[in-house]
């Protein structure tokens, strides 16, 4: 039962979040999209015309993901916990958040660790291990994908995420460009009253949000400090 007593905290998340993890961020200098053309390796085309490289693509993000670590700023993130009610919408596709210790975690954009089927989309499957090959199959004997939001797919968590921010006492925006929508929009939903963070080295305000405190940092860093200065503020 949610302790409604509780403030309750939304914290939208993005790839900076898992860059002191070692995984590497899309749009910064030295990104995927910097080595990788989306239209090769994200997209339903993609798919279509070239699934080795595709499949290939995300397996080696997978065993990336495997290899890495939870950083202090998930670690904080999941300690606000203690105090309030807290939701994790994220863009990201690893399970970080999670292994933190991160109880109730939204992912927008899918998860690496799973894969589904290719015709029919509620077959969702536990990925055994980091690699998908061309013989991973689904019950209808079609050839698995990675349950990942391509570009140009619906993103059919927006609903449940647009209702948890539209509740939120303190919305907390870490380690996104804020470049992709509709994920992007997410942050001018939050109610006015609602007190909202920015944490991220290239932060700055954004057009038609109110009450946004600006955080230039990186989230290893500014995370724990946030986190106790919201506990000693606002913590129950
Ligand atoms: N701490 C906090 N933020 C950081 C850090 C750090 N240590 N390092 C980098 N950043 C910030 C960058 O300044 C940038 O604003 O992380 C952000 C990363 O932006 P993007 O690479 O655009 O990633 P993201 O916003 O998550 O991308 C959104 O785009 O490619 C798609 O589906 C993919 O979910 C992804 C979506």
């Amino acid at each position: 039962m949610k302790d409604t007593s509780r403030k309750k905290i939304v914290v939208f998340s993005g790839a900076g979040i898992s860059a002191e993890s070692g995984i590497k961020t899309f749009r910064d200098s030295g990104g995927l999209w910097e080595e990788h053309r989306i239209e090769d390796v994200a997209t339903p085309e993609a798919w279509f015309n070239n699934p080795e490289l595709v499949t290939m693509f995300y397996n080696q993000r997978r065993k990336q993901m495997m290899e890495a670590h939870p950083n202090e700023g998930h670690l904080a993130i999941a300690k606000l916990e203690s105090q309030f009610q807290v939701t994790v919408v994220t863009q990201n596709v690893d399970d970080l958040h999670e292994r933190a210790g991160s109880t109730d975690v939204l992912h927008l954009h899918g998860e690496l660790r799973k894969s589904r089927s290719s015709v029919d989309n509620s077959l969702v499957y536990e990925v055994d291990g980091w690699e998908l090959t061309a013989d991973s199959k689904c019950e209808l004997g079609s050839r698995l994908r990675p349950h990942i939001v391509w570009f140009g797919e619906q993103v059919p968590m927006m609903a449940p995420a647009s209702e948890e921010v539209m509740q939120a006492d303190i919305l907390i925006i870490v380690g996104t460009s804020l470049e992709v929508y509709p994920a992007a929009g997410l942050v001018r939903i939050a109610p006015s009253k609602c007190i909202k963070y920015y944490v991220d080295p290239k932060a700055t305000q954004i057009s038609g949000v109110n009450n946004l405190e600006v955080i230039q940092g990186r989230a290893g860093e500014a995370m724990p400090e946030l986190v106790e200065q919201l506990i000693k503020q606002y913590g129950c």
